[in-house]
């Protein structure tokens, strides 16, 4: 991952502007953020917590979570209507890539979706090429994901639709509460 490039910087960039309390955790996550140069301690972290109660529709939060960026979107009723519309039998990858749900289920939007709060879309933002961190806020063919490092283009359930990425964007292991709470790990 070239943490120097524009696109990088605009991603993290835009994590510090994503609002004060964003982070319940935040004296935890910040160093991977503002150094992206962990210490061991803070690498050994299994488990964090974000309050993405803040985060309003048509935005993103990224966070750093096992040295690996997570997306964190907010999806609006258009994205998560295109989402559903597809017919999932004709994607590039039929599978959820989604561990929170046993088995090897579907990329429908329901299965790749937080459950519960469907509006929310949780992926490790790594592409499944080569590893680039995928661009967001609606970016490539259809409005979800851009990895420019090869072309590979993402829909708004984060499922790859065009370009040499193998698989859908993968999801993390977690869980939200009811007060909005993200538990990653
Ligand atoms: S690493 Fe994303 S398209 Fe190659």
């Amino acid at each position: 991952m070239d943490t120097q490039t524009p696109q990088f910087r605009r991603d993290f960039l835009y994590y510090a502007t994503a609002g004060t309390g964003a982070v319940a955790v935040g004296a935890a996550v910040w160093p991977l953020i503002n150094q992206m140069n962990p210490s061991a301690d803070v690498r050994a972290l299994s488990q964090i917590r974000v309050d993405i109660s803040a985060v309003e529709p048509g935005t993103q939060l990224t966070v750093s979570f096992l040295g690996k960026p997570v997306f964190i979107r907010h999806r609006t009723d258009a994205e998560i209507a295109q989402a559903r519309s597809e017919d999932v039998s004709s994607l590039p990858d039929t599978v959820a890539r989604n561990p929170n749900i046993s088995g090897d289920v579907l990329a429908t939007d329901a299965n790749r979706a937080v459950a519960g709060n469907e509006n929310f879309l949780v992926m490790i933002g790594v592409c499944t090429h080569l590893g680039c961190v995928p661009l967001g806020d609606g970016a490539g063919d259809f409005g979800g994901w851009f990895c420019p490092c090869h072309g590979s283009h993402y829909d708004t359930a984060g499922r790859i639709r065009k370009g040499p990425a193998p698989e859908n964007l993968h999801i993390p292991t977690m869980s939200v509460s009811e007060d909005m709470i993200l538990t990653l790990g």
